[in-house]
């Protein structure tokens, strides 16, 4: 039997209020009780309003990002126990936009990985390459180094991580992996958690993102190594996000 299907929403810098308020609603009203698992990765000022109002509903707060460090002198970060004080259960870490435009290495991701998981919050490992190092024929060695990281770092619970393959070159640009490029890096993504988690391999749920969409996902979804979606541009039209639920469930 295949595994619960996750379909996260990844807002970015995006939202406000009014809009949240607007959207969360129109979200929960669409969406019944999904027979997949959804989160709402969330900017951090908004941790308090979506908790409440997802609070009695089966979707997740997630955060985009958390500090690496517990406590202390690192202006401008969250730590996880913060996250924790906002039910946070999911928290996105290496995100293609902060290893890029923040200098994120493979070494700090994988301590940000190891925090959240410290703390019972399901990290969303990004992985991905770019189009030239696509172009090069390295992709396989790229998202192998970059989850080899996390392995290395969190082997005993590696088996609570959901890793999300996303290529660069598809994230926000409309162009998306085509369902067999993105399956095949998905199994290669598997066979490298089955040699270092032979018996969870198969439960470890690998998720696509770059321009998932309305019309898309019901492609990549049924795909036999792709257990869900970590969505951006969509998951903010409550009707796109919806159709991408019901693909998945
Ligand atoms: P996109 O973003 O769906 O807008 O391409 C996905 C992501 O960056 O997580």
């Amino acid at each position: 039997m295949r595994k619960k299907q996750l379909i996260a929403g990844n807002w970015k810098m995006n939202g406000g209020l009014a809009a949240n308020q607007i959207l969360i609603d129109a979200l929960l009203q669409g969406m019944g009780s999904p027979a997949c698992d959804v989160a709402l990765c969330v900017p951090a000022p908004y941790f308090s309003q979506v908790q409440a109002l997802l609070s009695g509903t089966s979707t997740a707060l997630g955060a985009q990002d958390v500090s690496a460090q517990l406590q202390g002198a690192f202006t401008g970060e969250q730590s996880v126990s913060m996250l924790c004080d906002f039910g946070v259960r999911y928290a996105i870490v290496g995100h293609s936009e902060r290893r890029q435009l923040h200098g994120e290495t493979d070494e700090l991701v994988a301590a940000k990985a190891s925090a959240v998981l410290g703390k019972g919050i399901t990290p969303i490992v990004c992985v991905g390459e770019t189009l030239a190092q696509r172009e090069a024929g390295h992709t396989e060695a790229v998202v192998k180094h970059q989850l080899a990281a996390v392995i290395h770092a969190n082997g005993h619970c590696i088996s609570e991580i959901v890793v999300a393959y996303e290529p660069v070159w598809a994230i926000g640009t409309g162009v998306t992996a085509s369902p067999d490029q993105a399956q095949a890096v998905h199994a290669m993504l598997r066979a490298q958690l089955r040699h270092a988690a032979s018996e969870h391999a198969n439960d470890i749920r690998i998720i696509y993102g770059g321009s998932m969409n309305a019309a898309n996902a019901g492609e990549l979804l049924a795909q036999a190594d792709i257990d869900g979606g970590l969505i951006g541009g969509a998951s903010l039209k409550a009707p796109d996000f919806l159709k991408i639920i019901a693909a998945a469930c």
